[in-house]
């Protein structure tokens, strides 16, 4: 599913105050019980012709068709009569190459040439390819997933780390070395949540202690996408907001509250330190709007960045806050107690000639 601009909801955001705790701590629990899917937007299927092979064109969608055209061949027995046949315009047929990408062959002037797909759907639409980058598949990973929304040029350590983050790098199960299973490893991390020792785990499962270490710490055998950990219980809530550093906002929808957000105002940023919108929510643009109005916050004299902290496995959010302009800056390792994962640290910087309405993330911008 995929919603369009006429169904995102427009919001009204005002402060938090105590009456709205209860809808806040239900939409926070609801945000760890909701696995939130990740999903690309094609978008309307758009056609332009293909760089350099004129008698094709490519789609947004990543289809590649031949047009009506006349091929003039010299006749077989008289040279100096030539043949036109007029060939119907059609769909190609693409054919994958040996890692899986999809291929059509074009033809012009008499020769054949086999193009990548991925490549003709970014030259058109996105641009020339820049020298050495490679196309990457994001945020799907199926290498024969060629719409333009699901592609970017990069390198070949944006490829990896969009690996890291589909979990298709090499690990688990699907690393050449592993020794254990899945099962087994679920196992693991009970007895690492009983607080077993990891080297009596290790003598039971006959490895070495630091394979147990490095589930523990979440290095190798990372788990599904949803977001970890335990939800803030209402006395967090309470003495965070008792804070006078510390803010929170709701977001309103047909006096419903669908999304709050509780940040921290330093002297030269603003950490985000929890937000949410209501499941039913998700993906109608009200994380955006909220994320908006903090953003509208910065100055270039005074708060000049928003970081936020985002769990490792937590690819919605990493995603949403990416779409918004913030990059990943450091690897935060053990920053849970309750759970063994990593966190990202995300920043968004103030960009000083982009003041007014352009320090809006850039989506916000194009639309
Ligand atoms: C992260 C979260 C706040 C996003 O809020 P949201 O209201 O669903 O996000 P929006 O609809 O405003 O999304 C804005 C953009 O972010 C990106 N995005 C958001 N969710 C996405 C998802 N599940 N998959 C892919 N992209 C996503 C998209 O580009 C989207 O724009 P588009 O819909 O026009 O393509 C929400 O998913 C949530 O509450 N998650 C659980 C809580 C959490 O993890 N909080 C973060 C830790 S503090």
């Amino acid at each position: 599913m995929k919603l369009d601009n006429e169904t995102k909801c427009k919001v009204h955001i005002r402060w938090m105050d105590d009456a709205d705790l209860p809808e806040v701590l239900a939409i926070e629990a609801d945000s760890f019980e909701t696995e939130c899917p990740i999903f690309s937007d094609p978008g309307e299927e758009e056609w332009r012709p293909v760089m350099g092979f004129y008698d094709y064109e490519v789609s947004s969608h990543g289809r590649v068709r031949s047009m009506d055209r006349q091929r003039i061949t010299p006749h077989p027995r008289n040279a100096k009569v030539q043949h036109v046949r007029s060939l119907r315009g059609c769909l190609l047929t693409p054919t994958p190459d040996k890692n899986g990408y999809l291929e059509v062959t074009l033809r012009r002037n008499g020769t054949s040439v086999k193009r990548k797909v991925a490549h003709l759907v970014l030259e058109v639409f996105v641009g020339p390819r820049p020298g050495g980058a490679q196309a990457c598949h994001f945020p799907d990973k199926t290498v024969s997933s060629n719409c333009v929304s699901n592609l970017r040029w990069g390198n070949a350590k944006d490829n990896r780390r969009d690996q890291d983050i589909h979990k298709t790098s090499p690990v688990g199960e699907r690393h050449w070395n592993a020794r254990l299973s899945q099962e087994q490893v679920d196992k693991i991390r009970r007895r690492l949540l009983r607080g077993d020792r990891q080297v009596d785990i290790a003598a039971d499962m006959c490895v070495r202690p630091q394979v147990i270490n490095h589930i523990a710490k979440g290095r190798t055998w990372a788990v599904a996408y949803a977001r970890p950990g335990t939800p803030w219980r209402e006395e967090e809530f309470i003495r965070c907001l008792e804070q006078p550093s510390c803010k929170g906002m709701v977001a309103e929808h047909e006096d419903r509250v669908v999304g709050f957000m509780i940040y921290e105002l330093n002297k030269t940023q603003i950490q985000v330190l929890n937000f949410a919108t209501a499941a039913d929510c998700f993906r109608k643009g009200v994380g955006a709007q909220m994320l908006s109005k903090l953003i509208r916050k910065l100055s270039a004299k005074r708060r000049t960045e928003i970081t936020v902290k985002i769990c490792e496995t937590n690819l919605p959010a990493q995603l949403f806050f990416r779409d918004a302009g913030f990059r990943v800056v450091s690897i935060l390792r053990d920053e849970y107690d309750e759970t063994p994962e990593d966190a990202y640290l995300m920043r968004y910087r103030f960009r000083p000639k982009q003041t007014g309405h352009q320090t809006l993330p850039p989506k916000e911008l194009a639309r």
